[in-house]
């Protein structure tokens, strides 16, 4: 018999670079980017009980209720199609805030697509899994994957890239964003309209997507830390930028503040995640990480976090 109750760290995502080629013909907005797996994680748990549907009870941080939640969804096209029989009870401990760029709701529905496809004899392949994931939401497939992605299309053609080592990431907004944070079609619609402002249409989709894998061939192995040591420390200092971040510097004078704080406390690298509105500031070591989230706590939120390489994400899902 397969397992019935399973546990799952749902670990949030950075996007150490994020690059908008262009809006399609559907609406959506071609994209390149390198998804990173942190420890900043949902506690979740999936039992099968005697009953019908799905029952979701949430603590911690808000979340949307019913089938406006990610989770719920989840469990209900999952089981539609594997026809599970039961009540799917989820138990989410909520601490990844929404609208922060960290892609909290769609690791939570990665998440239960992964418990529930080990729910069965014979577990639905990853790429059905992966079918499943993209119909979520576009950042849903990187959860199936975990650690450092490279993703293309709307986020959702994701590619498992070699991991980038034990890295620690400061986490920060400002706390008025704890309340809801900001809604990623909005940030869109504003790259939309600046684009037509500036008369342009967005760039030819071939020479980005060349531009943008020298980039990462580039710059990603200086993450790498036998690569990545000069006479003064580490010397990643630039990269693949985020194409929201001009917009997102300009909603107010804490995100500029958050900013400036994390390059003078010497982070190698500093960029903002998804649309906002969280930013992140990268370490060699955990003293200066310490420090800067201690530091940046005293007016905003903040996290002190560490990449989680492809291996131990998996290993954050099981069966009990
Ligand atoms: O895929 P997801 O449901 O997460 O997308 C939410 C919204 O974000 C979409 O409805 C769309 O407005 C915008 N989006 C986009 N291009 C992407 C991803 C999301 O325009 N690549």
């Amino acid at each position: 018999m397969p397992p019935t109750r399973f546990r799952a760290r749902a670990c949030a995502k950075i996007n150490l670079g994020l690059k908008i080629v262009a809006r399609r013909a559907d609406g959506f907005h071609e994209l390149r980017t390198v998804f990173q797996t942190i420890s900043l994680a949902d506690e979740l748990s999936c039992e099968l009980e005697r009953g019908r549907g799905v029952r979701l009870e949430t603590r911690g941080l808000p979340v949307p209720p019913g089938g406006d939640n990610l989770a719920y969804r989840a469990a209900e096209m999952v089981a539609e199609a594997l026809k599970l029989r039961g009540r799917i009870v989820l138990r989410l401990h909520k601490r990844i805030p929404s609208g922060a760029g960290l892609g909290g709701g769609s690791s939570d529905a990665a998440a239960v697509i992964r418990m529930l496809s080990r729910a069965v004899a014979r577990p639905p392949a990853l790429a059905t899994q992966l079918g499943w994931a993209r119909r979520l939401g576009s950042d849903v497939p990187n959860f199936l994957l975990g650690g450092t992605v490279l993703g293309l299309g709307r986020g959702d053609e994701v590619y498992a890239l070699e991991d980038l080592g034990p890295w620690h990431c400061v986490l920060a907004m400002p706390r008025a964003q704890m309340q809801g944070g900001l809604a990623t079609p909005e940030a869109f619609a504003r790259w939309d309209n600046d684009q037509r402002g500036r008369g342009l249409t967005g760039g030819g989709e071939s020479a980005t997507l060349t531009e943008f894998c020298s980039l990462v061939d580039q710059v990603l192995p200086a993450f790498r830390q036998e690569r990545n040591r000069g006479p003064r420390g580490p010397k990643v200092h630039a990269g693949i930028e985020n194409d929201f971040l001009r917009g997102v510097l300009s909603i107010s004078p804490d995100f500029p503040r958050i900013h400036r704080q994390l390059r003078r406390a010497s982070a190698v690298w500093v960029g903002l995640t998804g649309s906002g509105a969280a930013q992140f500031g990268l370490f060699r070591q955990s003293g200066p990480a310490a420090d800067a989230a201690a530091r940046l706590a005293v007016i905003h939120q903040s996290w002190l976090t560490r990449f989680v390489g492809r291996q131990q994400y998996a290993r954050g899902l099981r069966a009990w």
